[in-house]
């Protein structure tokens, strides 16, 4: 008896432990053969910047408990994506030649663009060349891509570099989002030729909360000059991805609406939280996270100047998890 409840002690500890190193969220099950392919920035990261904040304290704190690349205290909509997949969050590409590349690959670079950024990391483009590479050296099938998906994020760097060079002047923003919408489109359009059939692309976010803006309000409120680029840029990327459904077909691509998703968390955390404000990060200096941080990150939305937490993912992941169903029905149909 004692030996059983020895045997069952340390079944419930391994089971424990498994639980606690995954990086997905949930159901996971062996047998599934989805993929996932992520390009984009740090909104999708899950380790590829190695020299950034993101591999310093106290960024992990919540998951996996130590820095892992990711640019929050925790999960992030990557890993509950991978969770909805029922598979693990998909290996960093920088990390590849340490880990196992079948739950698919994650080529997002925090602080990258569409276009060239401030930091020198690989543009989407050159995310997708490398993908192209891979593929030609046939690390996965025809049969592999075509029951995988893609999620592709570009939540706001190019326009981060305009505003600094522009003196936060939004003006003459338009002309940047023209061309990225075109991009853009190129970029998706690339990835479903390359073999992919189910693409989802995230929305942005409305950059106007972020806390590096509204921390000139003292996090008062969202800055709607600032918002008004986001809903513009979504709006053009809206009609672009209808075009591409008419031409492509309707089952291809599926948008993530982070802009919404955003708004409606931090609004519901206005109105029922005592004394937690949403817009207020956990960490008082600066962009990054250094030492000071707040002691209940699970009460933020955001976690740093630019990022959510991963009580701020979760909630946002919730609020788009619906326009993810019709990803996985029709793919195991
Ligand atoms: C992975 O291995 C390849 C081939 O051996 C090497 O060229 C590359 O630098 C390695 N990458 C990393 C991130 O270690
Ligand atoms: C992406 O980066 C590559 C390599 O630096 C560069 O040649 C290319 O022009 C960039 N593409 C875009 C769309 O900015
Ligand atoms: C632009 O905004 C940032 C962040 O809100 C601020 O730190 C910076 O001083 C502003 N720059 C100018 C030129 O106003
Ligand atoms: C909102 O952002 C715009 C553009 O950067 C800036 O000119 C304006 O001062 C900001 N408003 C507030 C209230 O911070």
């Amino acid at each position: 008896m004692a030996k059983l409840l020895s045997l069952l002690l340390l079944l419930f500890i391994i089971i424990i432990t498994a639980e606690g190193t995954k990086s997905s969220y949930g159901v996971y099950e062996e047998s599934n053969s989805v993929k996932l392919f992520v390009f984009g920035d740090s909104y999708a990261d899950t380790g590829n910047y190695l020299s950034s904040a993101s591999y310093q304290p106290p960024y992990g704190n919540t998951f996996p408990g130590k820095p892992s690349g990711r640019f929050s205290d925790g999960r992030i909509i990557t890993d509950y994506v991978a969770s909805f997949l029922k598979i693990e969050s998909p290996a960093p590409y920088s990390l590849r030649n340490s880990s196992d590349l079948k739950y698919g690959i994650n080529f997002a670079y925090g602080g990258t663009g569409v276009f060239d950024t401030l930091i020198d990391g690989p543009n989407m483009t050159t995310q997708i060349d490398t993908f192209e590479e891979l593929i030609q050296q046939n690390l996965y099938t025809k049969t592999d891509l075509e029951s995988s998906i893609a999620l592709v994020s570009a939540a706001g760097n190019d326009y981060l570099k305009f505003l600094l060079e522009n003196g936060n002047n939004t003006k003459d923003v338009g002309g940047l989002t023209t061309s990225m919408i075109n991009q853009l489109s190129l970029n998706l359009r690339r990835i479903q030729s390359l073999g992919i059939s189910k693409i989802a692309m995230e929305l942005m976010a409305p950059m106007g909360c972020l806390p590096i803006v509204t921390e000139l309000s003292s996090y008062e409120k969202c800055n709607d000059t600032v918002n008004m680029v986001a809903i513009n840029h979504n709006q053009l990327l809206l009609q672009a991805v209808e075009q591409l459904k008419m031409e492509m077909g309707e089952s291809i691509f599926f948008t993530l609406d982070l802009y919404n998703a955003f708004l409606s968390t931090i609004e519901s955390m206005q109105k029922n939280h005592d004394g937690m404000n949403p817009l207020q990060p956990c960490c008082v200096e600066g962009i990054f996270c250094k030492s000071d941080v707040c002691d209940k990150p699970e009460l933020t939305f955001f976690w740093d100047g630019l990022h959510p937490s991963q009580n701020g993912w979760y909630a946002v992941y919730q609020l788009v998890e619906s326009s993810l169903p019709q990803l996985f029905e029709e793919k195991n149909r």
